[in-house]
């Protein structure tokens, strides 16, 4: 503000936002505080001093969508001492109720889809509203540049949206919408931007990231191994790493990228979800467990030191103890970093949702099985850095004065005493020892 401006600024609008779910849903949180930044609204993390709460919602699972009305009810007295506050639904939930949310808890004042919030702001000034269109515009073009404030070394970027792969448990291709890709000129200006203010680290995103395509400068067709090697030229950059992918969208030329790209990070998420062919069926998967194997021996080929993780859903309708036996075999087979385990939770809408369930507590055993033998090889594998140097990236203080924490080229959170460091250094590390979610190290000399 100018010397000539006597009236003083407004008072910043609070804004808190709480994120359910995927990484994707974290990424549209920051977009969205941009977007209302823009508006005069800073972040708070205190709910109860916030002039506008945004709860973005998550719908993968019944636990997950529970959760949305189990906070709106904790809001209700809030709401009721202060009127004015907005209360705003975003995200997956929001795509899949609409304006049944707002029925249900008349407290809800705006409720917007993840292809509809640019226009957040614009419902904001309007007071009320429902917006759970897939419009024909890109919503990144209409949102503000990510913020200068942003000062954490590694970062999200939305490369792709939506999925195409209609697995029968998922409602994904229902609140993301069909796959879109993002084009590379605006995905590369972005990750420009980010390095430009001091980011090392980029994280691409995409339901189906691997599904990415586009068209190069010479109007080539590129995949998405051309995107990382392009995005990979950035000056600065030092680490790249994309996740979720499909085993069937893992093209030769990103297989090859693991190879060839040394800032490419030694760590795939590769969701298999069952290892027996017969659910792999019904679940419309679409691959078998030997093309899943036949898939990662050759991608343990181009790089040995990888490190392989999963998702598996348990109890998926007409699973037998046989079906599950195959799983564990399958997980036994790879031999997985880390691994995330669910018990099937049938989804309106989806193509499975009608199908007879397995019986509850025969799927909980199952889960507890299956995650017992995941756990046991997440041991194993943290248990296998120790010794090992590797790169880490610092990313925040530790509790311990002189201590810093940050993220192993394997994705694990390290703990190293490093008093000269600063956040943002991209060090080497000896690994001393493995903690049950941790690793600890010594600065390599
Ligand atoms: N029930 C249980 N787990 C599910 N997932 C997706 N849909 C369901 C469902 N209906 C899991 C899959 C997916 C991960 C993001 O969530 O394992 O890969
Ligand atoms: Fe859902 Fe992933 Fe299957 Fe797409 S590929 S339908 S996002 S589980």
């Amino acid at each position: 503000m100018s010397d000539q401006d006597s009236a003083p600024a407004p008072a910043a609008k609070k804004l808190f936002i709480k994120t359910y779910g995927c990484q994707m849903n974290v990424y549209d949180s920051q977009r969205m505080a941009e977007a209302m930044g823009a508006e005069g609204y800073v972040l708070t993390e205190n709910q109860s001093d916030a002039d506008m709460v945004l709860l973005n919602t998550c719908h993968i699972r019944e636990k997950a969508a529970e959760k949305l009305y189990s906070d709106l009810g904790r809001l209700k007295p809030l709401k009721a001492e202060r009127p004015d506050l907005k209360i705003g639904v975003a995200g997956c939930v929001a795509q899949a109720e609409g304006g049944e949310i707002q029925r249900r808890m008349p407290i809800v004042d705006l409720v917007v889809g993840p292809q509809a919030y640019h226009r957040l702001p614009a419902m904001v000034r309007a007071g009320r509203g429902v917006d759970t269109e897939f419009p024909a515009e890109d919503k990144f073009e209409h949102l503000p540049k990510p913020a200068a404030t942003r000062r954490a070394p590694a970062a999200f970027l939305t490369v792709q949206e939506g999925c195409d792969k209609f697995c029968a448990f998922c409602v994904v291709p229902y609140t993301r919408g069909a796959e879109v890709s993002r084009p590379v000129a605006r995905i590369l200006a972005e990750a420009r931007d980010l390095v430009g203010r001091g980011v090392r680290e980029i994280t691409l995103l995409g339901q189906n990231v691997n599904g990415w395509h586009g068209e190069g400068p010479e109007g080539a067709e590129w995949g998405f191994g051309r995107l990382i090697r392009a995005i990979a030229e950035i000056d600065g950059l030092d680490r790249i790493r994309y996740t979720t992918s499909h085993p069937n969208d893992m093209a030769d030329d990103l297989i090859a990228a693991h190879r060839d790209e040394p800032k490419l990070m030694p760590y795939l998420h590769l969701p298999v979800q069952s290892g027996s062919d017969r659910i792999l069926k019904a679940m419309n998967r679409r691959h078998t467990v030997a093309q899943y194997l036949r898939l990662i021996e050759r991608i343990r080929e181009a790089r040995p030191d990888i490190m392989l993780t999963s998702d598996f859903i348990v109890g998926f309708p007409g699973e037998t103890d046989r079906d599950h036996q195959d799983t564990l075999d399958l997980v036994r087979a790879v031999n997985f970093g880390t691994a995330f385990s669910f018990k099937y939770s049938p989804r309106p809408g989806t193509p499975a949702y009608e199908r007879p369930e397995v019986e509850g507590a025969v799927a909980d055993a199952r889960l507890q099985e299956l995650q017992a033998l995941l756990s046991s090889q997440q041991k194993a594998a943290q248990q296998g850095m120790v010794g090992r140097e590797l790169g880490v990236l610092f990313e925040k203080p530790g509790r311990n004065p002189g201590q810093m924490v940050g993220k192993s080229d394997y994705l694990h959170a390290v703990f190293v005493e490093a008093p000269q460091a600063k956040v943002g250094d991209l060090v080497r590390v000896r690994i001393t020892h493995s903690a049950p979610n941790s690793l600890a190290g010594v600065l390599a000399a």
